[in-house]
């Protein structure tokens, strides 16, 4: 008798065990108190935390235990460091738990992984190599790097990159399970892939740079939802953009002052060398945008006004169309994972106005100024020109936690991909 076993029971914990505890103990058995009237799921996290820090290698969940409550408690009771074993229960859910779940982990090791492991090119192989091994057939890709982005214009991504010494990666993958080559593309996903992100010359603090390995948040958000629903049997043609550089500073480091011109004809002066994810994930868009994709989806750990707004526990959704952030919002919620529209209008693409160029990178202000993450969108909306209907942008503030709290371990959450997933084999 090694495991500890973990059951669910609407009967209350005995007083002994504390006023109101989420947790008891008989023998190898632990039992999750939750009443009717609680929200289950935050319970349940809240559980598995605490049992989390007993350090138990290995808890087998037993009983009447819901596919999505397994899930999030997996999801809660796994550590980026040494982490505890969830057995799933033994029923029809297994199978398809466990899958999901590499799809998870997978996600969080990309965002924990040290920034040092992880360069851009790191980043783009491991993700084109996953999603290959998950449909050989179906998955072409190719990445275009180094010189060779400012020879094809990706002007973004090789400006931001060039400050390091490990050149910047453009993935550009295509799923199309029919394996015909005019089939519609359903949905593009662009991704912004920050290795690390140092500020550049408009350098962070310590503080604000130390979390800064989880800032391709986004690329690993959007490859583990495309895997995902690999996995779940996605049958439409999708296409994976991840914009991938280290924003660092070098004798040949991107500058202040410096003018960017867009595939799109438009010039960008850069009045801040740490608003970089617009910079690459303008050249995801554009190339999205030539893609002809029926929705255009993008994900970035983008502002820190994004988490000023709602924490660490949503994710920010923008649209300049309605009724689309709604049925994104709708998917979110029969998936139980949280999401919340800010507001973004066509004239937030005039917030970042300058005397050199058709806009600045930002306001030259802390942060962006007031309304920071609507002012980055609206920059962002310059380039889905052609399908501004059709395009998602979200602001990932609920990607990564610095430390653990009572509902979540330290680290990449993995947070969105089910949702995703979902929306990627439900539209399009
Ligand atoms: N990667 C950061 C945003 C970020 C900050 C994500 C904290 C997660 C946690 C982004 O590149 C950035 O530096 N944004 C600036 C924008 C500003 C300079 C306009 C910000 O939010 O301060
Ligand atoms: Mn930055
Ligand atoms: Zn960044």
């Amino acid at each position: 008798m090694t495991d500890m076993q973990v059951k669910i029971t609407d009967t209350p914990a005995d007083i002994s065990w504390g006023e109101k505890a989420v947790l008891s103990f008989a023998g190898n058995q632990a039992l999750i108190h939750i009443n009717g009237n609680q929200d289950r799921l935050r319970v349940i996290r809240r559980a598995a935390r605490q049992l989390d820090s007993m350090n138990i290698p290995v808890v087998t969940l037993v009983d009447t235990w819901k596919k999505n409550e397994q899930w999030t408690f997996a999801g809660s009771y796994t550590r980026p460091f040494k982490p505890g074993r969830v057995v799933f229960c033994d029923n029809s859910d297994k199978a398809e738990l466990e899958k999901a779940f590499s799809a998870l982990l997978f996600t969080r090791k990309l965002i924990n992984d040290t920034p040092e492991v992880l360069s851009p090119m790191a980043l783009a192989q491991r993700a084109a190599d996953w999603l290959k091994s998950l449909a050989p057939d179906a998955v072409s890709y190719q990445l275009v790097t180094g010189e060779a982005l400012q020879a094809q214009g990706w002007t973004g991504i090789y400006n931001v990159g060039r400050g390091s010494d490990r050149e910047p990666v453009f993935l550009q993958l295509d799923y199309n399970p029919g394996g015909l080559s005019d089939t519609p593309v359903s949905t593009a996903l662009v991704g912004k892939g920050i290795t690390f992100d140092s500020g550049g010359y408009s350098m962070k603090s310590s503080e604000g740079m130390l979390d800064m390995k989880c800032d391709m948040g986004g690329a690993a958000t959007v490859t583990g939802a495309l895997g995902l629903a690999i996995m779940q049997g996605l049958n439409k043609r999708v296409k994976l953009f991840l914009c991938c550089a280290e924003n660092l500073v070098s004798g040949h480091a991107y500058k202040l002052g410096d003018i960017l011109t867009y595939k799109n004809g438009t010039t960008v002066e850069i009045v801040n060398t740490d608003a970089e994810g617009r910079l690459v994930l303008a050249d995801g868009l554009i190339a999205a945008v030539e893609s002809q994709a029926k929705y255009i989806v993008d994900a970035a750990t983008l502002t820190g006004a994004a988490t000023v707004a709602l924490g660490y526990d949503y994710h920010a959704v923008f649209s300049l169309n309605p009724s689309l952030s709604q049925s994104l919002l709708k998917v979110a919620e029969s998936e139980q994972e949280r999401f919340w529209p800010l507001p973004l209008e066509p004239w937030h693409q005039d917030r970042c106005p300058s005397s050199f160029a058709d806009t600045a990178n930002s306001r030259a202000q802390k942060g962006g100024g007031a309304g920071g993450a609507s002012n980055a969108a609206g920059f962002l909306s310059r380039f889905v020109t052609g399908n501004e209907q059709g395009w998602l942008h979200l602001d990932l503030a609920a990607a990564y936690h610095g430390s653990a709290n009572a509902e979540m371990p330290a680290g990449g959450t993995g947070a969105g991909i089910k949702t995703l997933a979902a929306f990627l084999r439900a539209e399009g």
